[in-house]
């Protein structure tokens, strides 16, 4: 059986068997509500990772990882970004970390300006809009500009004022969560003039990165131009294109020389979280997972166009947003709302989406739908939105 049709072939009730958090959310009558939320995919994982994988348990690896292991993760990830995105940063300088928020705190706590501010465009992954205020840090939110198409875009003028009233930090996670947005170079080039005018800082969520659809190409924010380098801070992982959360590894890219001397004292500390699996698993990912992901994305493609055709002939209101990287679709159901949220009424008929409010300001009315599951999955989640027009 091809990987399409195993996913194809996934059912519910198989799904709520594997017990993970994404399918333990119940209806109104208890019954389990389809998983169409938490940010992970159904897939299982690639081949190549599963072999390093069980190579890691046949040896017993499960000890401390060795400097030589930190520096294979180094060459796997920048090989990997220069074969995909047409840019190699110097292997020594991405360095492990347990996951990509570490990399936000890190970013704040150590390589932006004391108690500044942080700006968090939104509608934006949760967590982004909850890390600073733990860190005793403002969140500056700054909604995206969008157009008639629903193309989402920063808001530049909005960007510099808030430098100007002292904000230190943009958090810029391209591709976007929830939005589905990659960012064009040029929008990256803009970005970085301003950041750079005010000597700040950007944290380049690149976790999605690999997860680009309909033939966009990721563009690392470092890349772009001298500025962009000098500000980014850059974190990455295999974890969501190739479903790793679990084994807490991911990367930090640093490209400018004062952070660089500021990780060597933090740097072991820092490091330390990563799992010894989670480093063989992200090299296996980024040298030999590519043909797998590319099955992936060419189903996510796939299941994008069930949720536009199904949307469009069920609540022809609801918008849409374009999905150009990612598997979580960011729906505008205000015409269906009242009352209330419709993640609420999607849980009552058993949907479990995201609500859009968590997203911050930007997001009332809308919902978070993950498409990472089964073709069947998603025909039974658009049948069921079909309620809210009831
Ligand atoms: C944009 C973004 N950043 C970070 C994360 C979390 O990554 P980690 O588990 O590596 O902290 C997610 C998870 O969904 C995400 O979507």
């Amino acid at each position: 059986m091809s990987l399409h049709e195993q996913w194809d072939a996934l059912t519910t009730e198989e799904l709520v068997e594997r017990g993970g958090l994404k399918w333990t959310l119940k209806d109104a009558r208890g019954r389990p509500a389809l998983g169409a939320w938490v940010a992970e995919m159904d897939f299982g994982t690639a081949p190549a990772v599963l072999g390093a994988l069980r190579e890691v348990t046949e040896r017993g690896d499960f000890g401390y990882a060795s400097e030589a292991l930190h520096e294979r993760m180094g060459e796997a990830a920048a090989d990997w970004m220069a074969h995909r995105y047409g840019w190699r940063p110097e292997p020594a300088h991405v360095h492990p970390l347990a996951d990509v928020i570490q990399g936000m705190v890190l970013a704040i706590t150590e390589f932006s300006r004391p108690g500044a501010p942080v700006i968090v465009p939104t509608p934006a992954y949760m967590p982004f809009l909850d890390v600073p205020p733990s860190l005793g840090r403002q969140v500056l939110q700054l909604p995206f500009l969008r157009d008639a198409d629903g193309d989402f875009a920063m808001d530049l003028d909005a960007l510099d004022a808030a430098f100007a009233a002292g904000a230190d930090v943009l958090v810029l996670a391209n591709p976007g969560n929830p939005t589905g947005k990659v960012f064009r170079r040029e929008e990256l080039v803009a970005i970085a003039e301003v950041a750079a005018r005010h000597d700040a800082r950007v944290f380049a969520d690149e976790i999605h990165a690999p997860l680009t659809l309909h033939g966009r190409r990721h563009v690392p924010y470092a890349s772009v131009s001298p500025e962009a380098a000098r500000t980014a801070v850059t974190a990455m992982s295999a974890s969501k294109a190739w479903n790793l959360p679990g084994l807490k590894t991911a990367q930090l890219v640093l490209t400018n020389a004062r952070d660089r001397a500021r990780w060597a004292s933090i740097g072991f500390m820092a490091s330390h979280g990563a799992s010894t699996p989670g480093l063989h698993a992200n090299i296996a990912a980024y040298a030999a997972g590519e043909p797998w992901l590319n099955e992936v994305t060419n189903y996510l493609e796939g299941n994008e166009r069930l949720l536009r055709d199904g949307l469009a002939a069920a609540l022809p209101e609801a918008r849409l947003a374009p999905l150009e990287g990612t598997y979580l679709a960011w729906v505008d159901l205000s015409a269906y709302a009242a009352p209330g949220e419709p993640a609420d009424r999607l849980l009552e008929s058993g949907v479990a989406v995201n609500a859009g409010p968590s997203f911050g300001l930007a997001g009332a009315g809308h919902v978070r739908i993950n498409l990472a599951t089964g073709r069947g999955v998603v025909a039974e989640i658009v049948e069921r939105m079909g309620a809210l027009a009831r």
